[in-house]
């Protein structure tokens, strides 16, 4: 398992989110969360990468129980992809993914060639030197995949990385990731709205629907 939920609450003063919610994902697996707006997706991903604390419950990332891990030690497990893709507007776009690789100390020609090497994969071999500006919000958003790759991570989250794409380009960004998936072994859990996107990528799925998470 990647990861693990085991009976995890988490208010927001006296708003209850998520109550003992059980959730898992296997090594290797492609999955959608789903649910309305306000039911607690992003919620639970910030849970999974720390950007805030549950109240009670067990997490487990690849094993180990997140609150016993470096806060830097659990991110270099994973990849986070966002609806407003995060990309640093003065950087371009080779050096935007390389900067992720810096915090862990490799040696810089290694952290160029994989980042050449992925922008290369998500269609973006041209544009290397552009700025964020340059680029459409696919290409923005292919950019952040790319980053989010760069340190090899076990696990991509992704909360609702077509948000901001019109359906074709949602379809493009979602069949990039499935694809990536694939080839580099990574397991994603992926946040969208839009069933008819779920529908058309034919992968498992899960719900959050009154504070729990069910599989579909
Ligand atoms: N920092 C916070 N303080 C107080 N309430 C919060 C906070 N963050 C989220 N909430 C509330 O918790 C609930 C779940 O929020 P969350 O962002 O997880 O929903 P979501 O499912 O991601 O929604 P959306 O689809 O609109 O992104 C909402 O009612 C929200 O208002
Ligand atoms: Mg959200």
């Amino acid at each position: 398992m990647v990861i693990v939920l085991n009976r995890v609450s988490k208010s927001y003063g006296d708003r209850k989110v998520l109550q003992d919610v059980q959730f898992q994902l296997q090594s290797n697996e492609f999955a959608f969360l789903k649910g309305k707006s306000g039911s607690g997706k992003s919620t639970l991903i910030k849970l999974l990468y720390r950007e805030i604390e549950r109240d009670s419950g067990d997490i487990l990332i690849d094993g180990q129980e997140i609150g016993q891990m470096k806060k830097y030690e659990l991110r270099r497990k994973m990849g986070v992809v966002f609806q407003s893709f995060e990309l640093l507007e003065r950087k371009t776009v080779l050096e935007n993914v390389m900067l992720a690789g810096k915090i862990l100390g490799k040696p810089q020609k290694e952290i160029d060639n994989e980042a050449v090497r992925l922008l290369t994969r998500v269609g973006l071999a041209d544009h290397l030197h552009h700025f964020p500006k340059q680029l459409s919000g696919g290409q923005q958003q292919r950019t952040a995949v790319a980053r989010a790759l760069l340190n090899k991570p076990k696990l991509i989250l992704a909360d609702e990385p077509t948000g901001n794409l019109d359906r074709e380009t949602s379809l493009e960004i979602l069949t990039l990731l499935k694809e990536l998936h694939e080839e580099e072994g990574v397991s994603m859990l992926v946040i969208t709205h839009s069933e008819q996107l779920i529908q058309q990528m034919n992968e498992k799925s899960w719900v959050i629907e009154g504070g729990k998470v069910y599989e579909l």
